[in-house]
């Protein structure tokens, strides 16, 4: 930064912003300063209240009180359009994208209507959406394709492209590496250069610290809604301090130990030759009571695919599955779920969670017969039951009658787990299931699925992050193209021959 910058006034003060919710004072006086053409991190445990921030930021929460200024100047940003015509753009945690459009017309949407009609519309709206996907490294995604088609990756580039088609001096993304590819990553930062070079500021939230040290200039760390450390030189700061700033305790980011003696039983699961023409070729595999079995690949190899083909929500083109010996109805959720068979998705909002429901029914919802009798549900073991889950995963708040949809990202994610803690199956199936879950949960969080193996519980894991499958599993098999095309104790492997096995296809 030359020195005409540094007696310049910051490009963004929020100042004492507080917000709260019913119960829950969710920002409690927090303070924010970015430059331009930084990269500011925003860090904090899951419900710190970076979310609630960057919403009042875009105008898409009013605060409570609290001053912000735009370049030395008070502003209020009464509406996302308000924070838009400022130059404030954000990639929200869960897009916020209209799937029935296409991409162009989600690109240009809530643009301002002039007296000539909409300033770009049709073929313009389509040749420019394409020069910006262009300019984000995806010159394959077509602008007439519906959004609802994309991948999660392609969703969230047409969300940056929508970003970019206004006049942007401030980027917001919230945890946006969450849904992506080592690739992707690379990408994204790529963009986020590209951004800062032009003197564009971008506020960066994510819950791994190894990208924050790789992009990030400086970091605010937020706990329980205030700013208890603010613009933090974010290579220099030791991880060990980040860590106990956010948590308050000093959190050891370690695997659970593995068992001594490894797994002597038959296999609880059992599968051969399933495959699924298109997506995945024939696939086998057998997990024993106690075991944990990584499965390591790019999104598209294949791995959520095979997943949901042995959970019974996609039918296999051919192939087995037996389940404690007993051969399984292929294509039927309610026969493996009458197996013993539990899924965590990785799309928790679409596939996982009534969002308009109680944490408390969220996660009691797979074991209901377990708390009627008769006809009868006994309400208050049904609310003992989901808080013990809940309590095991230090989910927050601490109170289980809330509705789902106002419990932060990471907390969402802990409900779906819990859920399958509850119920009690004899095999899990994990597909990212610490996405969006922070640091001190994280360790918990492991600890947790090895205890369940260890008390027998066969696990097969799905993870985008390298470090996660081999730290946790006992076995790995790595997926490219839908074939397997390496399997190993995970002891034997490490990231680097990982990353170059799914991206290669050799070490
Ligand atoms: N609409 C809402 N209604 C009620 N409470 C809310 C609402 N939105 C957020 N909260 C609460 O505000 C607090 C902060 O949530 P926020 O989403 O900002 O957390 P976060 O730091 O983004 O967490 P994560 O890392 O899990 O995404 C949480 O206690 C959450 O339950
Ligand atoms: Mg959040």
């Amino acid at each position: 930064m030359g020195p005409d910058t540094a007696l310049a006034p910051p490009l963004l003060t929020m100042s004492g912003i507080t917000k709260s919710f019913p119960g829950v004072r969710a920002l409690d006086g927090v303070d924010l300063e970015v430059q331009a053409g930084e990269v500011h991190c925003l860090l904090g445990q899951n419900g710190a209240g970076k979310s609630t921030l960057i919403k009042v930021l875009a105008g898409a929460h009013q605060p409570d009180g609290g001053v912000i200024t735009w370049h030395g100047e008070q502003v209020a940003l009464r509406s996302p359009i308000a924070a838009m015509r400022l130059g404030i753009a954000t990639i929200y945690q869960e897009l916020d994208l209209v799937e029935a459009l296409s991409v162009a017309e989600n690109v240009f949407l809530g643009h301002e209507p002039t007296s000539a009609g909409f300033v770009v519309r049709g073929s313009a709206a389509r040749t420019e959406t394409a020069a910006l996907l262009r300019r984000l490294g995806h010159p394959e995604i077509d602008p007439e394709r519906l959004v609802g088609d994309l991948s999660a990756a392609h969703q969230q580039i047409v969300s940056m492209a929508r970003a970019l088609s206004h006049d942007v001096r401030l980027m917001v993304m919230d945890e946006p590496s969450a849904a992506l590819d080592p690739d992707e990553v690379e990408n994204l930062f790529r963009i986020v250069g590209d951004l800062t070079a032009e003197g564009v500021a971008v506020v960066y939230i994510s819950h791994r610290l190894e990208e924050i040290r790789r992009i990030g200039d400086r970091v605010t760390v937020l706990k329980d809604g205030r700013a208890v450390a603010v613009g933090l030189p974010a290579e220099q700061t030791p991880t060990r301090d980040i860590i106990s700033l956010m948590t308050g305790r000093n959190v050891e980011y370690v695997f659970p130990d593995r068992p001594n003696s490894g797994p002597r039983t038959d296999p609880v699961l059992k599968v051969q030759g399933l495959t699924r023409a298109g997506e995945f070729a024939p696939f086998d595999l057998d997990i024993r009571p106690g075991e944990i079995v990584g499965l390591a690949g790019l999104v598209g190899s294949g791995r959520s695919e095979i997943l949901e083909t042995i959970y019974g929500a996609r039918k296999p083109t051919a192939g087995q599955i037996e389940v404690g010996g007993r051969s399984l109805r292929t294509g039927s959720v309610r026969a493996a779920v009458r197996a013993g068979l539990g899924l965590a998705p990785e799309e928790r909002k679409a596939q996982a969670l009534l969002m308009l429901e109680s944490v408390t029914r969220n996660v009691s919802v797979s074991s209901m017969s377990r708390f009627s009798y008769g006809g009868w549900l006994d309400r208050g073991r049904e609310r003992e039951a989901a808080r013990g889950a809940t309590r095991e995963l230090s989910l927050s708040p601490d109170d289980p009658s809330v509705p789902v949809r106002t419990l932060s990202g990471g907390n969402q994610q802990k409900a779906v787990l819990a859920r399958w803690l509850l119920r009690g199956c004899r095999v899990l199936l994990l597909d990212e299931p610490t996405r969006g879950v922070d640091v001190g949960a994280r360790a918990e969080l492991y600890a947790v699925i090895r205890r369940l193996a260890d008390e027998g519980l066969a696990v097969l894991l799905v993870s985008s992050e390298v470090p996660e499958v081999l730290g946790l599993a006992d076995r790995v098999l790595v997926l490219r193209e839908g074939r397997v095309i390496h399997e190993s104790p995970a002891t034997d492997l490490d990231e680097h021959g990982v990353l170059d096995l799914v991206l290669e296809g050799a070490r």
